[in-house]
């Protein structure tokens, strides 16, 4: 099998390595806008594989064989796949004409399956217009590691494409669940207002930073507190994410907290900034940042 994932960036890459790790594909495009972009993709798979023979859990052949499987370069070069996973920026006129151009003049297999990795737009929406359907395969991050994939049925996906996108989640490792369109589908439904509470519980002074992700932590034995979940994801993303929610359902409990906004705007976005909740130092360690 042959993969295209379009866009490079933290979930692209995921995605990208989750696909090479597989031997029932042969070969992964790794596409972005600009040719250094998808090669800091292919970097971060790099860069990933490398802990894994330092810790002695891969051979340096396999992790060699993996990256071998990545190639880099513009959308231009997906031309055979028989799967496009998009994994742009959460823009809906960005994925509709990204998924366009793919159709209408890069990807030349008819039989090609067009996804998208959107983490809470409309599949119906995105797949507006196209000649081919677009079903959802949301993966999660760090999307190597991470077992789920939402797969979603838009209201013009067929049948065979969910059951064929199910197939393919069960052949690189994962297991599917398949969901209706609805914003945010399962998880982020879920997940998302949580975090978006824990930042209201900081921001209305019940706890610091360390003392919420603490509590979460050891109350719920989540592997991550919520702010510092909310770092790694993106807080831009988080925020997307309630966004639409609230757009979706005009319900108040899906309101963005204020100081979410703000630290958006601030660019205080989490670990790809190197500022959120935390402070991400070059040592890979992390202290809290008061955002009050
Ligand atoms: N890429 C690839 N592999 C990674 C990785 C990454 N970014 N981060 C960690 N790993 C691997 C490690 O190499 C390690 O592998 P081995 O067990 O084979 O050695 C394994 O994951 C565990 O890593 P660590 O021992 O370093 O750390 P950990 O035990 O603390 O686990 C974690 C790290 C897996 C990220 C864990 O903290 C966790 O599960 N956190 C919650 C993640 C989560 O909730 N993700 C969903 C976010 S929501 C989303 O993604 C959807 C959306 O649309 C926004």
């Amino acid at each position: 099998m042959k993969v295209a994932v379009i866009g490079a960036g933290t979930m692209g890459s995921g995605i990208g390595q989750a696909f090479a790790q597989s031997d029932a594909v042969e070969k992964v495009y790794l596409c972005d806008i600009k040719q250094e972009f998808a090669d800091g993709g292919k970097a971060k798979i790099k860069k990933n594989l490398d802990r894994q023979v330092a810790k002695g859990k891969m051979e340096q052949a396999k992790a060699d064989e993996i990256l071998g499987k990545v190639v880099t370069g513009l959308a231009d070069i997906a031309v055979d796949p028989d799967l496009v996973v998009e994994a742009v920026l959460e823009k809906m006129d960005l994925k509709q004409s990204t998924f366009r151009n793919l159709q209408e003049n890069i990807v030349k297999n008819p039989d090609c399956i067009y996804a998208s990795n959107t983490s809470s737009l409309s599949i119906t929406e995105i797949g507006t217009g196209l000649a081919k359907p677009v079903v959802g395969m949301h993966f999660f991050n760090p999307a190597p590691v991470m077992k789920l994939v939402e797969v979603i049925q838009g209201a013009n996906t067929p049948d065979s494409v969910v059951a064929k996108v199910k197939e393919i989640s069960e052949t690189i490792g994962k297991t599917p669940v398949q969901v209706n369109e609805a914003a945010g589908f399962v998880v982020n439904r879920i997940l998302v207002p949580m975090i978006n509470e824990a930042i209201n519980v900081y921001y209305t002074g019940t706890s610091d930073i360390q003392g919420i992700d603490t509590a979460m932590k050891l109350g719920c034995n989540h592997p991550m507190g919520p702010l510092e979940l909310g770092d790694y994801i993106g807080l831009d993303v988080v925020l997307a994410i309630m966004d639409v929610l609230f757009a979706d359902t005009h319900d108040n409990k899906y309101a963005a907290s204020p100081l979410l906004r703000k630290m958006v705007r601030a660019k205080h976005l989490g670990v790809k900034t190197g500022i959120g909740f935390y402070k991400y130092n070059a040592d890979r360690t992390k202290t809290p940042v008061d955002q009050l």
